[in-house]
């Protein structure tokens, strides 16, 4: 079976900059869902929003721009949007589990509002042609939440469901709940991704094992902590090529180069910058060390010496 793999979208990390270097130089994502567009209760989108879907700033990339709302005018707003850009899809998150979006009724939220679910939906096929996926949690709750959810999606042409197999209360903690998906692939006839923890080329085997039905696959946190990750995945290994450091030093230094044009001030590159080694630092033969090396690191000069350093070390 021909596998999708599709880059799930961290706000902070998986931006234009982040994508286009990550097809450059591992390759192996098939399409990457951008990070959530949020509007602030006015009909504005905001610049940073703009710059990271903007056409120029994704050329030879598949990206699918998404949106985090439970107000049916907000998404037509945006869908006209993107619509004017090229993009034929907005994919809509139901996901989120931060009490920032759940206490507004958003993000995984919105999973136990059936009627909201079903009213937005209805009105945005009814006024537009967008394509309409979605991206959710079992529930906030409980995972009976979704089971109560599908049949309304089911009754609209969504494109597909993509599913974290996590509910919302639990945050990242625990584990992912498979029997969950299981039942989820078992009562709906709807096309549907699994996302969740996929880390490792052995991890998404298992996972391939046991859902022999799916065929996309999301990986989110796993990519930024392993960007060779989903093309070991396609080549079915768990080597790394002979020039793993090569690549990633190009990489970083891509990004870091990116970064230090587009943010103003050390500290904001640095913040950056320390940020994506928390997940960087998986990939070396210390990446306790790595880490606590990367987070003494508080300036410009010491980072980039670090930096040589720890892809020396290896
Ligand atoms: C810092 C951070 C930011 C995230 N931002 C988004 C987002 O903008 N949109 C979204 O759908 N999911 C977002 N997620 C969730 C991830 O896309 C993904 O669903 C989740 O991490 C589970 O997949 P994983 O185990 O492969 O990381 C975010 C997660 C984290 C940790």
């Amino acid at each position: 079976m021909d596998h999708t793999l599709l880059s799930s979208p961290l706000q902070g990390f998986t931006d234009f900059r982040f994508r286009n270097a990550q097809n450059k130089y591992f390759g192996g994502i098939d399409t990457f869902y951008s990070p959530y567009i949020r509007l602030n209760g006015k009909l504005v989108i905001k610049p940073s929003y703009q710059r990271d879907i903007l056409p120029e700033n994704n050329i030879g990339l598949e990206v699918i721009p998404q949106i985090i709302t439970n107000d049916a005018d907000e998404f037509l707003f945006v869908a006209k949007y993107v619509q004017e850009l090229g993009y034929k899809e907005l994919n809509w998150n139901l996901g989120c589990p931060y009490p920032m979006v759940t206490k507004c009724g958003m993000g995984s939220g919105l999973i136990s509002n059936t009627e909201k679910i079903n009213q937005i939906l209805d009105k945005v096929h009814s006024e537009s042609d967008i394509i309409v996926s979605m991206k959710m949690r079992l529930g906030y709750e409980n995972c009976e939440e979704i089971l109560k959810t599908l049949p309304i999606i089911e009754s609209y042409p969504v494109k597909n469901v993509a599913i974290h197999a996590r509910i919302g209360k639990q945050l990242y903690k625990g584990g992912v709940n498979l029997d969950a998906f299981q039942e989820c692939v078992e009562n709906t006839k709807l096309k549907l991704y699994y996302n969740g923890d996929i880390t490792t080329v052995t991890k998404f085997n298992e996972m391939q094992e046991r859902f022999p039905t799916i065929d996309h696959w999301m990986i989110g946190r796993g990519l930024i902590a392993d960007p060779f990750l989903p093309s070991m995945i396609k080549n079915n290994t768990s080597e790394y090529p002979s020039n793993k450091m090569e690549l990633f030093s190009a990489f970083h230094e891509t990004l870091y180069e990116g970064y230090s044009e587009s943010l103003s001030g050390s500290t904001h590159i640095l913040l950056k910058m320390h940020h994506l080694w928390e997940y960087f630092s998986a990939i070396f033969s210390n990446p306790h060390k790595v880490a606590k090396n990367i987070k003494k690191a508080k300036s410009i000069r010491n980072y980039e010496a670090t930096v040589k350093e720890i892809i020396k070390a290896g």
